[in-house]
């Protein structure tokens, strides 16, 4: 029987997207293994979506179906992305998570794998706190956390600026959102996929 990987995400502007995509596409390198892409749904009145243009950026991943609570249990593994919102996850996902209480009280996530990704404007605008605090949420689903062990080379890679750190794969925007993910930060990503989708299958045995 497959394995199911679970990759949602929200994006704004398309870098957490673009994580999400090498996610899945490291996760796919592992035999048996189905994966499936969601976004979960956007709250910002168009309006402010036009005027901050976001409206332009997420027609990009317009084609991604919305992630729906539901759908949560038939994963083995699931894989949140988020940008940071002052150092925390953005209020699209809290919104998408605060629907998962039913799931919650039955225990629907309990041992299945869990593991974030991250997106920030700057280099130490707050990828970790946003990874580490989003852990707590998928703690109390009784998930088993997986990060990205530092056998992930491009995590000691020192000879750039770049966003991967043990916790989850992560990308660095620029005030203005115009850097886009690098090949190391793809590269940790993609093995973020693939630690995960392993992981997964040995636990499902
Ligand atoms: C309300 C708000 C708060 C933000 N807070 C932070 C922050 O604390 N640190 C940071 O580096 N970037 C911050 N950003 C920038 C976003 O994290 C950045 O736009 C995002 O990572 C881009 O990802 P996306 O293209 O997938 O939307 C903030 C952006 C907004 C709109």
């Amino acid at each position: 029987m497959a394995t199911k990987v679970q990759v949602v995400f929200y994006s704004m502007y398309g870098h957490v997207y673009q994580l999400a995509e090498a996610i899945a596409a490291g996760a796919r390198e592992i035999p048996g293994t189905e994966v499936a892409l969601r976004q979960v749904a956007e709250l910002i009145p168009d309006h402010v979506l036009e005027k901050s243009g976001a409206r332009a950026a997420r027609q990009s991943f317009a084609h991604i179906p919305l992630a729906r609570v539901e759908e949560l249990p038939e994963a083995d593994a699931i894989l949140f992305g988020t940008p940071t919102r002052f150092g925390n996850m953005a209020a699209q996902m809290r919104n998408f998570l605060d629907q998962t209480g039913g799931l919650w009280s039955r225990g629907a996530l309990v041992g299945k794998v869990g593991s974030v990704f991250a997106s920030t404007a700057s280099q130490h605008g707050g990828q970790e706190t946003t990874i580490t605090s989003f852990h707590t949420t998928l703690l109390h689903h009784g998930m088993i956390i997986v990060g990205v062990p530092y056998t992930a080379a491009g995590l000691t890679n020192m000879r750039e600026i770049t966003g991967g750190t043990p916790y989850g794969a992560s990308t660095l925007t620029d005030v203005d959102g115009s850097r886009q993910p690098s090949e190391n930060e793809r590269e940790i990503a993609r093995f973020q996929g693939r630690h995960v989708a392993e992981i997964a299958q040995r636990l499902k045995g």
